[in-house]
């Protein structure tokens, strides 16, 4: 069995991608140092997945603390979820994000090469590609970064370029997410909401368990198709399916290699409020409120390359998007 190191695997995003590999016979080993997570989460993997995977708290930039872990287990590949990624955040505290995304990925990136581990999978962002210049927006878009959160991750996406040219049997994977939702689909899993988080879905499902009266709408007088922003949201599950795919193709590539996950289908903010009443039969009032700083009017991939090439493609449509992120906040966590 393959034993497969995941940094930030108690997160929104790893913890469903170590389901999933637990699914694939996969062996996970998280690495995490609870700065958005929490124990709980290990127990709702083990209640889904009949298993506990192996879990390390730590800090990726302690390289004592990644040493004695890859020395005491043996990883076949890292998938590298870890780091900061607020982007209003990482404008005020540029540091801090250089130091946890940046530091972080090249303190990993030196101990794999001390215990010579060549595989990875990165998360990179489609916050990357700026205002889009080409729509829907494929890998070879240009690099326009407007936050030190996405110069984070271009800066890591260069490293494992160097990387990946100096020794011909490294193998990297850079997946640049458009805007995931959706939740695991038990029901037992999904994106802890707290009134931090500055995405659309927290917010929708704040006012779904009338936490908060009005969700506030950014703007309806961009030129899309009623006015308000457009996304390519993407479920959950099938982001992690896109990991998968990467990391069954890692062997037979060569390089550093890029692929967007995303639908491929810009979906505007009404559309989503619309679709989650739908979904749920909850009522969703909303107020057009300015522009938010630094929004971009419109953002979806092109996914064509990693159907090609991973022979990945997302699955799952709005509808179901909206009732597993519902299903999940109806669980007793957050109905109290
Ligand atoms: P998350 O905050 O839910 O998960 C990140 C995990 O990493 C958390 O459990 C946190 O405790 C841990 N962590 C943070 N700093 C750490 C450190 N220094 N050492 C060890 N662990 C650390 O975020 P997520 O939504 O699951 O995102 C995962 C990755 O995907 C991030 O790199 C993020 O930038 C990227 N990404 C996310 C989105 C999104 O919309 N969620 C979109 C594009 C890219
Ligand atoms: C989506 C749409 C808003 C909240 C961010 C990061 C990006 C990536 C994903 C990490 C926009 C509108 C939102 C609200 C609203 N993360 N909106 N009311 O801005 O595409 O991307 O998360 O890599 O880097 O920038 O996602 O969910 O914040 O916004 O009207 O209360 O919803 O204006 O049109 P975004 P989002």
């Amino acid at each position: 069995m393959q034993n497969i190191l995941v940094t930030g695997g108690l997160g929104f995003i790893g913890s469903h991608t170590v389901t999933t590999l637990l699914n694939n016979n996969l062996q996970p080993i998280i690495i995490d140092n609870l700065s958005n997570s929490n124990l709980d989460v290990l127990k709702k993997i083990k209640n889904i997945s009949g298993v506990q995977p192996k879990f390390f708290e730590g800090d990726i930039r302690d390289e004592d603390f990644l040493s004695r872990v890859l020395f005491g287990n043996k990883i076949d590949a890292v998938i590298h979820f870890a780091g900061l990624k607020d982007v209003a955040d990482s404008v005020k505290n540029p540091n801090k994000y250089y130091d946890v995304n940046v530091n972080g990925s090249k303190a990993l990136i030196k101990q794999l090469i001390k215990f010579d581990i060549k595989k990875i999978i990165f998360s990179s962002s489609a916050t990357i590609y700026g205002e889009p210049k080409i729509l829907p927006i494929p890998e070879s878009h240009p690099i326009d970064t407007i936050n030190p959160y996405g110069e984070n991750k271009v800066m890591v996406e260069s490293f494992l370029e160097d990387l990946c040219k100096q020794d011909d049997q490294w193998k990297a994977t850079s997946l640049r997410y458009f805007n995931p939702i959706g939740a695991h689909p038990s029901g037992h899993l999904g994106e802890a909401i707290s009134t931090k988080i500055s995405n659309i879905m927290p917010h929708i499902l704040n006012v779904a368990l009338k936490k908060v009266s009005i969700l506030d709408v950014y703007g309806n007088d961009y030129d899309t198709k009623d006015g308000t922003g457009i996304r390519d949201y993407i479920h959950i599950m099938d982001l992690v399916d896109g990991h998968i795919a990467a990391l069954s193709c890692l062997d037979k590539q060569n390089g550093h290699n890029i692929f967007n996950l995303g639908t491929g289908k810009g979906i505007s903010v009404l559309e989503l409020v619309k679709a989650f009443e739908e979904a749920t039969n909850q009522q969703i009032p909303y107020q057009f409120v300015g522009k938010r700083k630094g929004d971009l009017s419109t953002s979806y991939a092109d996914p064509s390359k990693a159907l090609k090439e991973l022979r990945w493609k997302a699955k799952k449509g709005l509808i179901e998007m909206c009732e597993d992120s519902f299903k999940w906040v109806c669980s007793e966590k957050y109905k109290k």
